[in-house]
């Protein structure tokens, strides 16, 4: 339930237009449950911005407060002296639980309204853990993949880095999938929600009607939380020192590759668990992730000891991956590059296909010595996608 709590004076001046309160406990064991949202009032009226660094509220004042701890820092609308201006401070929870009043109205407004029901879709389409990501996106990402290995819908999958929510899991599974292993350094959810499922399954009616033929054998009736039949999650590992199953029809990853400290290890597990005939897909980032378009090969230029400190990948280049793949058995059925051309542009071009590379002989001088002898086209090539079959 929502409630008010009155700040009590004295309030302890910060410096500018700042002023800090100690937070009532009731207000705070509501903060911790995570299912409120908060608000400062003065003489019963909203204040803010909120979550304002206690800077802007020193400085800029009007009104701007944010809670820290067990305190409220704040400033009043007018930049006056809150110790001594008179006004009442108060601190408001609003139950925005999905139980609460509130949650509910703001759905029965959006529902009507398809204008804020697709500005919804389309942020939820843009989270990588989310359902639209997982669950459509993601699936149709790897049809074309899929349909090239001749599986139909593989029965046994393993995904590395599948994001906390495996809904991409879930889909497999529906479609036909037998086992499904959801793998991340993350923690991976192995259940979801009754009630979501319960939309979701009314949302696949409308767009999808054949996603619900295996609905009742992979999501057994359960309370509140169900868990789908064949889903297998791995949490908090990270694939270097993940266990496999054995007899993976396909592994699929995308951006974590490029991650995995010890490649040439990775592969080789892969080899191991995929028995001959087996595919498996990777989409690998081949980009420094501190400035991925600005300048996406700023890393290549740092020798191993600059590079040591900051070592957010194995820094391999789409050739060195190939070559790692083959190594360990597996023939490169089709790949296809995003590369980066001279006029700065990048396109996507098939393994073989000439292009004209977009890094120059100059810029490969550049880069650190163990660079410096790749091919320009190599270099340009900034993400790769490969499906391989093991031979
Ligand atoms: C860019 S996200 C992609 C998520 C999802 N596959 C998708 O396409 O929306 C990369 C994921 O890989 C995970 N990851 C990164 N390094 C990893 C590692 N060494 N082992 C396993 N997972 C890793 C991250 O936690 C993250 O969830």
């Amino acid at each position: 339930m929502s409630a008010t709590f009155r700040l009590t004076r004295p309030f302890q001046h910060d410096g500018g237009h700042a002023f800090v309160a100690d937070a009532p406990p009731r207000f705070l064991e509501k903060v911790a449950s995570g299912e409120y949202f908060i608000t400062v009032l003065e003489n019963g009226k909203d204040l803010g911005p909120g979550h304002a660094s206690h800077g802007e509220i020193r400085e800029i004042g009007c009104g701007r407060y944010s809670t820290w701890g067990n305190s409220i820092w704040f400033s009043a609308s007018d930049n006056s002296n809150c110790a001594k201006n008179g006004r009442a401070y108060s601190v408001m929870a609003v139950d925005v639980s999905d139980r609460s009043a509130l949650y509910r109205t703001m759905i029965d407004r959006a529902v009507p309204d398809d204008g804020s029901l697709l500005a919804i879709l389309a942020q939820n389409a843009q989270r990588h853990d989310g359902v639209l990501g997982g669950f459509f996106r993601q699936r149709n990402a790897m049809r074309h993949w899929i349909d090239l290995t001749g599986l139909g819908v593989p029965r046994r999958i393993t995904e590395i880095g599948c994001g906390g929510t495996p809904w991409t899991g879930l889909r497999f599974l529906l479609e036909g999938t037998e086992r499904f292993v959801a793998a991340d350094i993350v923690t991976v959810q192995d259940a979801f929600s009754a009630a979501q499922l319960r939309d979701l399954r009314t949302t696949c009616e409308q767009f999808e009607p054949s996603l619900t033929a295996r609905w009742d054998e992979v999501l057994p009736p359960g309370e509140p939380y169900i868990r789908p039949l064949g889903l297998c999650a791995q949490s908090e590992i990270d694939f270097d020192t993940m266990v496999m199953d054995d007899g993976i029809d396909f592994t699929m990853s995308t951006s974590v590759m490029q991650r995995v400290m010890d490649p040439e290890g990775a592969y080789r597990k892969l080899a191991q668990a995929t028995p001959p005939g087996g595919f498996m897909f990777h989409a690998i980032d081949l980009r420094d992730n501190r400035h991925f378009d600005a300048d996406p090969l700023a890393f290549l230029a740092l020798g191993e000891e600059e590079y040591a400190q900051i070592r957010s990948g194995n820094r391999l280049r789409a050739s060195q991956h190939r070559a790692l793949i083959e190594a360990q058995g597996f023939e490169v059925v089709m790949e296809r590059g995003f590369v980066l051309g001279p006029n700065g542009g990048h396109s996507w071009v098939r393994h073989g296909e000439d292009f004209a590379p977009g890094v120059t002989e100059a810029q490969r001088e550049q880069l650190a010595p163990a660079f410096r002898a790749l091919d320009l086209r190599d270099l340009s090539t900034t993400s790769v996608q490969m499906l391989c079959r093991r031979r």
